[in-house]
This record gives C-alpha cells, structure tokens and sequence, in this order.
C-alpha cells in the first residue's frame, strides 16, 4: 500500500493545494493569517504546498461544502498545478470528503485530519502516541473511508494519499471497535504507571527545559540556534565528558526533539521541543493535543515563546498559559513549575515602546531566534536557573573517601574525574535534592575557586 506518512523520508512530499474559508463576521485578513498559519501546517506534514484559495463562506453546500461552480473551477486549477492533496481548514463529513475526492481527483483532507499527522509525528511519551492514535480511530470511526493496514503502525502518520485497493477495502467496524477498547485499556494502564516513570526520569541530573507556544511561534528555529551552539564546539575539555555525550547520544537516538545545549559557562542543559499550540482546536483533539504535551511535567523550566509577529499574540499568550495551568495542575500538582515568557520575532515589531514594556516585565526575555537577537541574554538566565536547580560542584575527594566517591558516582553526574597528589578530582553535576542530602559531606571538599 502506497501511503506517504510524516516520517517517511524517502519519497517526495505529496503536493497539497490549500483551501481556506474567510469566516462569517471576520474580515479577509484575518481569513490570510488563518491561511498563513495552514501554510505551515501543512508543511510541517510534510506537504509541498503548490496553491491554495480564499473562499467567502456564505453558503454551505451539504454534499460538496463549496458550491458546484468553484468545485469545478478549483478541479481544474487543481489539475493545472499537479495536486495530490487538497486540505481543507474547516472539517467537512464525510460525505462532503469523499464527493470533493471524486470530483477534484485528489485526496481530500480536512482541519483534522491534518493536525492528527502533525500529532502523530510529534506524539513523544507513549501516552502521547496512544492518545493520538485514538484521535484517530474516532475520526475514522465516524466516516469509515480508510483502510485498516494503516492502523497498524504505533506511530506515524495516517495516510494523507489513499493506496490502491482503497476504495473496495470495507473497514472492519468490529476491529475498530476492538482496538477502541484495547487503546482504552493501554491508555488506563500508562497513567498508573505514569507516576513511576516520571521517577526514572528525574534521575538524570541535568537541567531539562522545554519550548512550548503557538503552532509558528518559532519553536524550532530556537531550538536549532540553542543547540546548534553545540556542534561547533569540540575542544578537548568537552571531548572528555564522555557521560554527558552518552547522554545526548542516548536522546539524540530516543528522540529528536530533545537536544542538549551548551551554556556559556561550560555547564550544558537538555532542551525539548513540543508540539504547538493551534487555535480553533478540534475538539476531538484537545486530549491528544494535551497528552503530547506531557513531557512539559518532566522539565524543570518552562521557556513560552510568544509570537510578537501575530496581532493575537496576547490571546494566544492567554490561552497557552490557561492549558498549562490546567495540566500541570491535573498531572502532578506542579503549580510552581518556573516559566520564562519569551517575546519571540522582535525583527517584526513596530508598535512603539512595545519591546520596552515588554522587556521591563519580570522573567521575560525579549529576542529573535531568527537574527539572534536576545540570544546572549537569555543563554545567562538559562545558566543562572540550571545552576540553581542542579548545581555543578568541583571536588578534591582524598582517596580514603571511596564511599562518598560511589555515592557521587550513583547520584550525580560525573563531567571531569583525574587523580592527582592522592586525590581524585571532580566535577559533578548533582540534582537539587542530592545536592542538598549530601552538602555536609562534600563540603569539607570544595575546590575553592569554583566551588558555588
Ligand atoms: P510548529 O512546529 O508548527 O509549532 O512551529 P514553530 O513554533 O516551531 O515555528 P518555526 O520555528 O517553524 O517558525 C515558524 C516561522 O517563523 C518560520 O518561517 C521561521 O523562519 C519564522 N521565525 C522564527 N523566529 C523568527 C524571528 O525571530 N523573526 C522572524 N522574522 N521570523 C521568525
């Protein structure tokens, strides 16, 4: 079966030609900015996007939502720029999807069914995969137009250009059902073991932060210029810190979406993309959306990129911090999880004096991850806060302290170790609560000059 999926790599992307409503009571640009943002959606499901059309929605046809007149005018347009895939930024039935398919010649994806492939490339925890793959199946519950074979896959996209046997495979209703039930059930499972594994996780004793913020806030482009920063340095000091490496190789390889960052100081952090943030959710969406986000729980802070660039960007600042509250507030209790608000594209400001108030309120950075503004700034705060959470000690252990040594070893993180004068010199990274367990026996150690 010829399904081109999110993360298949090898063949070209499926061109998409784009569809977007100018909404009742709202003008054209806002219809653009809607259209913008299903730009980038679009790509970021790995679609090239080779056209795309703003409607006035003054009536909704039942059978074919566009009246007959722009169906066939688009079917020809359509024909003319080689669109495989036509996405729709409003949901339509299923009837309407599979009449425009027929009549377009293309495969017709709507709002949900294009955030439901952004989803399931970006699901990370297991929970996030299971949820998604729900999502999905009760959307295709309710029009029954694909085929089974794809719902295999644990994770991945679902399908956006139909294979050939399409059409005559009948969805099996009952094995829907089942794997319904069965996904119910793992899904019940995963949140009572969810305690457990946060556990593990928070024995890694670096800093871990995560990006989180509207869908095109600039996520990605911070998270590439962060922890570019770390490819271009490999002097002999960071060659030896051979855990830290295993580390990232470890994440690198679990996941691409983590990634460690170097901090001026030498000290490095893990840094977590997450998927982002869409407004006029579909609501079927919503538990998926949140469970992808669950590994912001795991992350000591928080960094909200706000899109300056956008004239919704304090509703968007709003709603982001509203869905946050909630989840932290539901999954562990963590109201206090520290957050540094970041006002992201300052290059595309000009409201005067809006990046002076901006920069005066408190744990807000001002930058532009696109010229690299602000990045210095905000790289120091990122120091000050990993230091404070997971302070970095430089110890010189006489060599009778083998106990305290393989304490160290066990609970910490281990960056530098050399024996010299009969004594082993360390840096370690500790987490706060170790750090805070054993201050009284590591003290007598410190290596003046650097200790904290
Ligand atoms: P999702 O993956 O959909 O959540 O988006 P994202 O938040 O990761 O946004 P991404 O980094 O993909 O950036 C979206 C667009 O904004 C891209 O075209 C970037 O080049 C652009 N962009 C990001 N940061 C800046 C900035 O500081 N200034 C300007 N002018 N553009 C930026």
């Amino acid at each position: 079966m010829t399904v081109k999926t999110l993360l298949d790599t090898q063949t070209p992307p499926d061109r998409g030609f784009l569809i977007q409503m100018i909404p009742s009571r709202r003008d054209r640009a806002y219809a653009e900015l809607l259209a913008a943002e299903l730009d980038h959606l679009a790509r970021g499901a790995g679609l090239e996007v080779v056209g795309s059309r703003l409607y006035s929605a003054r009536r909704v046809v039942p059978g074919t939502y566009l009246g007959k007149g722009i169906v066939e005018e688009l079917a020809r347009e359509i024909e003319t720029c080689g669109a495989e895939v036509v996405v729709f930024n409003n949901p339509l039935s299923a009837v309407q999807q599979r009449n425009l398919e027929v009549q377009l010649h293309a495969k017709v994806v709507d709002r949900t069914g294009l955030i439901l492939e952004i989803f399931a490339a970006r699901a990370r925890t297991r929970e996030g995969c299971l949820q998604v793959e729900l999502a999905s199946l009760l959307y295709q519950q309710s029009r029954l137009v694909r085929s089974w074979t794809h719902l295999e896959r644990q994770r991945g996209g679902f399908g956006m250009r139909g294979g050939p046997g399409e059409t005559q495979i009948e969805v099996d209703r009952r094995l829907l059902r089942d794997r319904v039930h069965v996904l119910k059930k793992q899904l019940e499972q995963v949140e009572r073991t969810r305690t457990l594994q946060r556990q593990s996780r928070r024995e890694v004793p670096l800093f871990t932060v995560a990006l989180v913020g509207y869908t095109n806030a600039g996520k990605s482009t911070l998270f590439n210029r962060l922890s570019g920063a770390v490819a271009g340095i490999n002097t002999p000091q960071n060659r030896t810190i051979m855990a830290v490496e295993a580390a990232d190789r470890l994440f690198a390889t679990l996941d691409p979406t983590l990634r460690q960052v170097m901090l001026p100081g030498g000290g490095r952090i893990i840094l977590g993309d997450t998927v982002g943030f869409i407004r006029d959710l579909p609501h079927q969406l919503v538990a998926a959306f949140r469970a992808t986000l669950e590994e912001v729980l795991e992350a000591d802070l928080l960094l909200h990129i706000v899109d300056l660039s956008d004239p919704e960007w304090q509703d968007q600042e709003e709603a982001v911090l509203g869905v946050l509250r909630e989840l932290l507030r539901e999954r562990g209790g963590m109201a206090d999880k520290p957050l540094l608000t970041l006002f992201n594209k300052a290059d595309q400001v000009a409201t005067p004096g809006l990046l002076e108030r901006l920069r005066a309120r408190p744990a807000a950075h001002v930058l532009s991850a696109l010229t690299g503004e602000g990045m210095t700034e905000l790289l120091a705060t990122l120091e000050q806060e990993a230091n404070r959470n997971n302070p970095c000690y430089r110890l010189a252990l006489p060599m009778t302290e083998g106990a305290l040594l393989a304490r160290l070893c066990r609970e910490g993180l281990i960056l530098e170790r050399e024996e010299q004068d009969e004594q082993i010199r360390l840096t370690v990274i500790l987490p706060v609560a170790v750090a805070g367990r054993l201050r009284g026996e590591i003290e007598p150690f410190f290596v003046p000059s650097v200790a904290p």
